[in-house]
């Protein structure tokens, strides 16, 4: 017992008017202190060092029972008297209290003259018994009932981890949303790029298809393809696509694109691939000897979207040339093939090229 004459009793009670109700009854006597229920109750324990502990058995998180049998695991509360709270009609529910260890069991509604009672019995040693029979026959109900009450609680769990889940979703399908608006709008600044992530991101897909990626490889990959350029953030298109050669200072910027991509993507959690695939999108397929760290399957990705970026660029109007035809950037591919592209890739596109240009020059219907 405390050094203080008033022995201190800690409640871990459900509802406010409970806990209201409690302090009034005992607060005369005894110093009264809610454990506050979304902290864990031993952590209270230990720091308050209770006289007696005052549990209802109907918590919304969890059980009075689960709360009454970690407290006796601890050896500290051991001998700690515990009593529960509850209804004398939940069939049998205090002999079950006291199997899982508690000292009493009180039944609503409290009397303001007994409660205070039967709490200073409690204080003094007193303990509700069963006999072995009764002890026995609860046993096998106590473990039925802690079964059931986990079960719940894992029920809300799930419950719990299903809505943390969708809306982690909303949050990424947002943020994804605010990604290809901005490398859209990037490349709606200069005509010549317009659409350009678009149809790069349909030509990786069919080609992706073709080689055999499937799931999540085709969702990385699509991810990758719309933001395949968001790394041109910091150049100015319009004057990239001036008439004249470029100065190596613009180069310079053009070149570091894919890597500006990659600290922008880089930095969301759910867009670490699409963040790789970006950085090697304009890596040669002789400089992969040179990246062994680059894993296999970054790589297959980030080689599909070389192709397809390369064709698109071959094959839309650009400010420096006019578009080539499907033969001709197919031949550019054939000649490029083992240097600069992946020669089982130039395999896979040739054999879907002109399915896709069909596609793109069929009236939508
Ligand atoms: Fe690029
Ligand atoms: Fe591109």
């Amino acid at each position: 017992m405390n050094s203080e004459t008033r022995p201190r009793i800690i409640t871990y009670l459900a509802r406010p008017e409970t806990r209201l109700l409690v302090a009034a009854m005992l607060g005369p006597r005894y110093d009264v202190l809610d454990a506050p229920l979304d902290l864990p109750l031993l952590e209270t324990l230990h720091a308050m060092e209770p006289d007696l502990l005052i549990v209802e058995m109907e918590l919304p998180e969890i059980s009075g029972l689960e709360i009454v049998c970690r407290v006796r695991k601890d050896p500290v509360f051991g001998e700690l008297p515990v009593v529960t709270l509850g209804h004398a009609t939940d069939g049998g529910g205090h002999k079950v209290a006291l199997v899982a260890g508690c000292t009493g069991y009180i039944s609503f509604p409290l009397d303001p003259v007994l409660f205070p009672r039967r709490i200073q019995d409690f204080l003094e040693g007193k303990k509700d018994e069963l006999d072995l029979k009764e002890h026995l026959q609860y046993y096998r109900r106590f473990t039925e009932v802690l079964i059931e009450k986990l079960e719940q609680r894992l029920e809300r769990l799930e419950k719990k981890t299903r809505a943390l889940e969708a809306e982690r979703e909303r949050q990424d399908a947002l943020t994804l949303q605010v990604l290809t608006s901005m490398a859209k709008l990037i490349e709606t600044k200069d005509t010549y790029t317009r659409g350009h992530s678009v149809r790069v991101t349909r030509y990786a897909l069919a080609l992706a298809r073709e080689v055999g990626l499937a799931g999540e490889d085709l969702k990385v990959l699509e991810r990758a393809g719309q933001l395949h350029d968001i790394g041109k953030v910091s150049i100015d298109l319009k004057q990239i696509h001036k008439p004249g050669p470029l100065t190596p200072e613009e180069w310079a910027l053009i070149r570091q694109h894919p890597e500006t991509g990659h600290t922008i993507l880089a930095a969301i959690a759910f867009l670490k691939d699409e963040a790789l695939v970006v950085r090697h999108h304009h890596q040669r397929f002789e400089g992969y000897e040179k990246h062994p760290e680059i894993p296999r399957r970054i790589r297959l990705m980030a080689s599909i979207l070389t192709l397809a970026d390369s064709y698109d660029a071959m094959t839309s109007q650009r400010s420096y040339n006019s578009p080539r035809s499907t033969d001709d950037a197919l031949k550019e591919l054939d000649r490029c093939s083992g240097t600069q592209f992946d020669p089982q890739l130039v395999k896979a596109f040739k054999r879907i090229a002109k399915t896709l240009e069909q596609d793109a020059n069929d009236p939508p219907g």
